[in-house]
């Protein structure tokens, strides 16, 4: 849009507001972010953190990387360019869905630090969580859960994260985890106690 085109376009206030959602629920919205390389185990954690989640009637939504790809963002790619698209349009969706009262789990590789920030930028400070799935490049490598790790070593794919194209550590996350050392219910209790008791159920 031209500046004069937005100056056009104006906002249109909700009228029922978080807390209104919130008591609804009986919950907070929010997003809790999992950052890490491929292989890191984003998904896995992102399932069965959405899984404990919902047994705890806390309504969530997962915007997982790879499955976003196939529809609202398939006509991007991996240059640090349509990745900052990427985690842009991953960001706004988000705070759809926090404006609708939700918990979402965003699962993404998310590599830029700048692009997390920015996504971080439109959530309030205790609405956004970022989760840091510290594992090795060797770890993830061996694990090569999709064959990419194999493909990228054989130059089949360009840009890829860990191998051809950087992964920029957070530096402050809310949380870190360690996947290459804890169990997944161990790495569950972690995000629970640490963000989902504090943040999204302990106050109404
Ligand atoms: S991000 O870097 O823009 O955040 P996103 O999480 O959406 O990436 O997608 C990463 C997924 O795309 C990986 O899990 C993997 O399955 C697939 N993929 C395909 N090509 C690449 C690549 N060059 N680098 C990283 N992941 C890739």
């Amino acid at each position: 849009m031209t500046n004069t085109q937005k100056r056009n376009v104006t906002w249109q206030q909700s009228t029922i507001s978080l807390d209104n959602h919130a008591s609804l629920k009986g919950h907070r919205g929010g997003v809790i972010w999992l950052t890490g390389l491929s292989g890191s185990g984003k998904s896995t954690l992102a399932s069965e953190l959405g899984k404990r989640l919902f047994s705890h009637h806390i309504h969530t939504f997962i915007l997982d990387g790879d499955n976003l790809r196939h529809g609202l963002n398939s006509d991007l790619g991996f240059s640090q360019t349509d990745r900052k698209e990427n985690i842009r349009r991953l960001g706004e969706v988000a705070k759809l869905f926090v404006d609708a009262g939700l918990v979402v789990i965003v699962a993404a590789i998310s590599p830029f630090r700048i692009d997390r920030d920015q996504a971080r930028s439109l959530f309030p400070a205790d609405r956004f969580f970022e989760v840091f799935l510290s594992c090795s490049l060797r770890v993830c490598e061996q694990r090569d859960p999709k064959g990419l790790y194999k493909k990228a070593r054989a130059d089949e794919i360009t840009d890829f994260t860990g191998i051809t194209s950087p992964y920029e550590k957070p530096i402050d996350p809310e949380v870190i985890v360690k996947t290459d050392e804890l169990t997944i219910d161990e790495t569950v209790d972690t995000i629970w106690r640490k963000v989902v008791l504090r943040a999204f159920v302990a106050e109404g």
